[in-house]
């Protein structure tokens, strides 16, 4: 390994942690890594966010880890916690992430992604004195779209297509910006799809095992040949600890899983697994495909080139596409409750009584 740059925290703020990369985050810093400080979680619970995803947690880790509903877009909320639990360092996920939501209702999008990061990001620069490190977990969707050959480096273009990846582009912007001007000490990333537990059933890899599990239609946008580059979200967790510890300050890293499929092979797999683990004497998962209208400016193709982190922080994913798909597909499979609560929309009754009735 090249660098040598190590770095401890002691005071780590979470934002959006109750949401599926975040929760699986903190999960694995707590349970797989000899990370010895506090952990402070905000999350605003959006739909996106349970913080039922982190129950265990809380009971196991009490002198660790600490729940606190907020939003980032709230200057005093923010300026408090930096003050009250002495920050010193930030991983910001908080994040609208679902691009199709993103075309329906731009706007949460702008006011989290774009003014929410702002918001952090000036009191970081207020606290400079005791922050030692603020990551940022961006997409590669900042990029835009592939055509059939090449890949995306740190130093790609930013062309974003969507109002998600155009609002993930301004961030990550501020956030370089606050760097160069400012002098903020930060790390950014820019990752491929993800995949694995707890990631809300909206999403390709859940809604399409959720539905096949109960033989409904299995919606594939367009002619269903448009490429994502898929990393199980352990894998993303190690990466983000391992630049957020040894990655130089100022520096953006691509991460991916060279795992690159077109959404019908996915859609397939899935069909197939669960045909061999659930079969069904007179059904076909396959045939519960059924190709519909297409996503308004679908990006074509994502596809990562991760030399940096794996040349210079010798990190690499320990799962690929199948194995990663395994472990998903049974994770779904053996959790009916947390399915449950979360397609019947109870969880939110829950999260209600309990966090935001006040
Ligand atoms: P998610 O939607 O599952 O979780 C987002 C979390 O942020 C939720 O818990 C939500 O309640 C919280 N949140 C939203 N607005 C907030 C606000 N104003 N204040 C505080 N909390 C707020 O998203 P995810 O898939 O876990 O993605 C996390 C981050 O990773 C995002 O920044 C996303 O852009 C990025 N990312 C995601 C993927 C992927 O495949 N899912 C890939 C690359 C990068
Ligand atoms: P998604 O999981 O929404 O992630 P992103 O848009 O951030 O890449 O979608 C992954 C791919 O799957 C994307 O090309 C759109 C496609 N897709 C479908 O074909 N059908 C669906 O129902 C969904 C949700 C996505």
């Amino acid at each position: 390994m090249a660098n040598t740059e190590k770095r401890t925290f002691d005071r780590l703020m979470v934002t959006g942690g109750c949401g599926f990369i975040g929760s699986n985050f903190i999960r694995y810093l707590l349970t797989e890594t000899d990370y010895s400080g506090k952990i402070i979680n905000v999350d605003r619970l959006t739909y996106a966010g349970n913080p039922f995803n982190l129950i265990d947690i809380e009971k196991k880790f009490p002198e660790s880890y600490r729940f606190i509903a907020a939003d980032i877009g709230n200057a005093k909320q923010m300026d408090d916690l930096f003050a009250d639990y002495q920050i010193d360092a930030v991983c910001h996920f908080a994040a609208e992430s679902h691009v199709d939501r993103s075309i329906l209702e731009p706007d949460p999008f702008v006011q989290t992604n774009i003014v929410g990061t702002c918001v952090l990001l000036e009191i970081s620069r207020k606290y400079s004195h005791q922050l030692k490190l603020f990551h940022h977990i961006s997409t590669d969707e900042v990029f835009g779209s592939l055509g059939d050959t090449g890949y995306f480096t740190e130093n790609s273009p930013y062309q974003p297509n969507s109002p998600y990846s155009a609002s993930k582009a301004a961030s990550d912007h501020m956030v370089c910006a606050y760097g160069k001007t400012y002098g903020l000490p930060f790390t950014l990333s820019n990752c491929s799809n993800n995949f694995g537990p707890f990631q809300f059933p909206e999403k390709l890899i859940p809604l399409m095992t959720l539905n096949a599990l109960e033989y409904k239609s299995l919606p594939v946008y367009g002619d269903g040949k448009n490429v994502r580059d898929w990393l199980y979200v352990t894998d993303h967790c190690r990466a983000i600890w391992t630049i957020m510890t040894s990655g130089k300050t100022g520096n953006i890293y691509a991460i991916g899983g060279d795992a690159e499929m077109q959404n019908i092979e996915v859609v397939k797999q899935i069909c197939t697994s669960l045909d061999y683990l659930l079969p069904s004497e007179n059904k076909n998962r396959l045939d519960l495909i059924t190709f519909v209208k297409d996503r308004p400016g679908h990006d074509h193709r994502y596809a990562i080139d991760c030399s940096k982190i794996k040349q210079t922080l010798g990190w690499k994913p320990v799962e690929n596409f199948q194995s990663g798909l395994e472990k998903t597909i049974s994770w779904y499979i053996h959790h009916k409750e947390w399915v449950k609560q979360v397609q019947s929309g109870e969880y939110r009754q829950w999260i209600e009584k309990q966090y935001l009735s006040s």
